[in-house]
């Protein structure tokens, strides 16, 4: 677009002053100010704008000046200008307390128009509702509303004083490759194809895991990285196609060690946003976890489910022995016969037996119930639901199944009544460890045995023997980080000895001759003198958004992709043209979009 307007040159114009900068002890002083037009206001003889940067918003006002106001009169919103004047104190009736700088104005006696704008697609205020798409499509505009330039800084902030604080405690950033082989992290690849050697591929990494670990054998004990990672997975709130991880791996630690370099770094990231956390951060093992919550990531903002086998004991509600659990959501009140349909039905969809009659229950069960009400504390505000599984035992842990379906009914509840009651208020910050997960999870299409969190996880020394007689209660030297009921980070003690390595490699079904092609110079890595070493790695995008109060990491992210993975800004991913296709070998077996 050809200028409509004489844009003047920034030549050597220096800012005096940042727009958050100015005070009532600068009244008097000269000032020059660059920056963007947030808003203009015009009084005929006297014009006003707010100039925006980065910092903050100024007042600027034109006034008794007619060689300006010809100048002044081309300006539109989101012009980026430069003004030099004079600081002066506002009246106190004019003076405005929602701006730092609402004590002063700057009374323009010079205006340099750098660039104009056109008209942008939304106003820069965040109060404005915009559609994700369009905020995505003009990304650079969006990014100047100043809840992305929150977010965006506290996000610099974070990753800054994460960084200082591993160095104090001697950690080395160390970078890894991203064009390498695959990374077990239970996604799929991205895939690089080579030019050079026609018919293979690089594979983007899920996550630096094989490298750190042969960091450690390389001797440089203490490593973090603050490095993207990508994996082709379903996309949600919380997840995108690439995002970021706080990576760090050391020698010769405990899960203990671990905990003790982890739990400061966060209470350090939420110091940055304001907040502060005691330390150290409560912990549940995963079974624990599953009892109380149903979950290997509880929301301990609500109160946990009480398991009540003891008190009906051959009274028929349950069978197979599996749990019998309470679920208490508080001050919820009274609902409506409707509503507890509703949860009834949702409860049974999961394959649960629902008790939504406490009425009924207190009638036949007096005893028993009192002590219901008062294992869990309930008060006649709560809401009360009892439910147990309601078929054949499913699964290899079925009491596991049953945890989980009621902690989702758990879940379900708490969401239907959140808004009313505060239920997840985000001024709560429950951070929880939860350890002890099991080894291997059984995957129902394949038939087979997966690692639960990756291949290089150590099993707990006492479960050794499991690991091929008992894989389904065979537990894992692994850890998670819980916030709020978002896994924000997850680790543990890896496996250095190459016998073992290969004992868990044969437990998960991979041949010797697969276990080499795949993982080969791992297994001879660790016949080279490979330390005991162990680690964890934190989603950076999710501990941002949750500082943040977003409910999604798009919004912490400066140019994230949609649910479909697609970058609306650039429209990547793109097709390319035929002779790039040729020069790497490949030939397209579907037809292109059209673009
Ligand atoms: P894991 O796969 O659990 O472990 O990932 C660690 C943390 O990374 C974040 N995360 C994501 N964030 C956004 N989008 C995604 N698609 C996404 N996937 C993961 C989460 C998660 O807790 N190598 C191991 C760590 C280790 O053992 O040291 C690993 O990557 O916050």
């Amino acid at each position: 677009m050809e200028p409509g307007i004489p844009l003047d040159f920034l030549g050597d114009l220096q800012r005096t002053h940042t727009c958050g900068e100015l005070r009532p002890s600068d009244a008097g002083k000269r000032a020059l100010l660059m920056g963007w037009v947030h808003r203009r206001r015009d009084l005929g003889s006297l014009v006003f704008f707010h100039l925006r940067d980065r910092e903050g918003i100024t007042q600027i006002v034109v006034r008794d000046r007619p060689d300006l106001a010809a100048k002044a009169d081309l300006i539109r919103s989101e012009f980026v200008i430069a003004i030099e004047g004079l600081v002066e104190l506002r009246s106190k009736d004019t003076i405005n307390p929602a701006l730092a700088t609402g004590e002063v104005d700057l009374v323009a006696d010079r205006i340099w128009i750098l660039n104009e704008s056109r008209t942008p697609p939304f106003p820069m205020e965040d109060a404005v509702e915009v559609s994700e798409d369009q905020r995505l499509k003009y990304r650079y505009v969006d990014l100047r509303r100043p809840r992305m330039q929150r977010n965006v800084i506290l996000r610099s902030k974070i990753a800054f004083a994460v960084r200082q604080y591993l160095d104090t405690r001697g950690f080395l950033e160390i970078e890894t490759p991203f064009m390498t082989r695959s990374t077990p992290e239970g996604a799929r690849d991205y895939l690089v194809p080579s030019r050079v050697q026609p018919g293979s591929f690089y594979a983007l990494p899920q996550s630096p895991q094989i490298f750190k670990q042969l960091l450690m054998v390389g001797g440089y004990e203490k490593y973090f990285q603050i490095v993207r990672c990508f994996r082709d997975e379903d996309l949600r709130a919380d997840r995108q196609p690439e995002f970021t991880q706080i990576d760090l791996e050391m020698s010769f630690p405990q899960q203990e060690t671990i905990f003790g370099v982890v739990e400061p770094l966060m209470q350090k990231a939420c110091e940055v946003a304001g907040l502060h956390v005691p330390l150290p951060f409560p912990r549940l093992t995963f079974a624990e976890a599953m009892q109380h919550y149903g979950s290997d990531k509880p929301d301990r903002r609500l109160p946990a489910m009480v398991q009540v086998n003891h008190l009906f004991e051959g009274e028929g509600l349950y069978a197979h022995g599996l749990p019998l659990m309470i679920i208490r959501i508080p001050k919820v009140g009274a609902i409506s016969r409707k509503e507890r349909d509703e949860i009834k039905a949702w409860g049974q969809e999961k394959g649960l037996r629902v008790f939504d009659d406490m009425k009924r229950l207190d009638r036949d069960f007096p005893a028993a119930m009192q002590q219901v009400r008062e294992l869990t504390s309930a008060t006649e505000e709560d809401l009360l639901i009892m439910a147990t599984w309601a078929g054949e035992p499913k699964g290899h842990r079925p009491e596991f199944t049953t945890y989980m379906a009621c902690g989702q009914l758990r879940l379900f509840m708490a969401q239907k009544y959140a808004d009313k009651h505060g239920l997840f208020s985000q001024n709560k910050f429950e951070f929880l460890w939860v350890t002890d997960f099991p080894m291997f999870e059984w995957d129902e299409e394949e038939n087979r045995w997966n690692a639960a969190h990756h291949p290089f996880t150590s099993v707990l020394d006492e479960d050794l023997e499991k690991l091929t007689a008992d894989p389904a209660h065979c537990r894992a030297k692994s850890y998670d980080l819980v916030l709020n009921g978002t896994e924000l980070g997850s680790g543990s003690i890896r496996i250095h000895r190459r016998d073992v390595q290969a004992k868990v490699f044969a437990a998960l079904g991979f041949t010797d001759d697969e276990a080499r092609r795949r993982f080969g110079f791992l297994l001879d890595a660790l016949e080279y003198g490979a330390p005991p070493h162990g680690g964890l790695a934190l989603g950076l995008d999710r501990i941002v958004m949750l500082l943040c109060g977003e409910s999604s990491i798009r919004d912490v992210i400066p140019f994230p992709k949609t649910a479909k993975g697609t970058d609306l800004m650039c429209e990547a991913p793109s097709t390319v043209p035929e002779k790039n296709l040729r020069d790497l070998g490949i030939a397209l077996r579907v037809k292109p979009p059209a673009q």
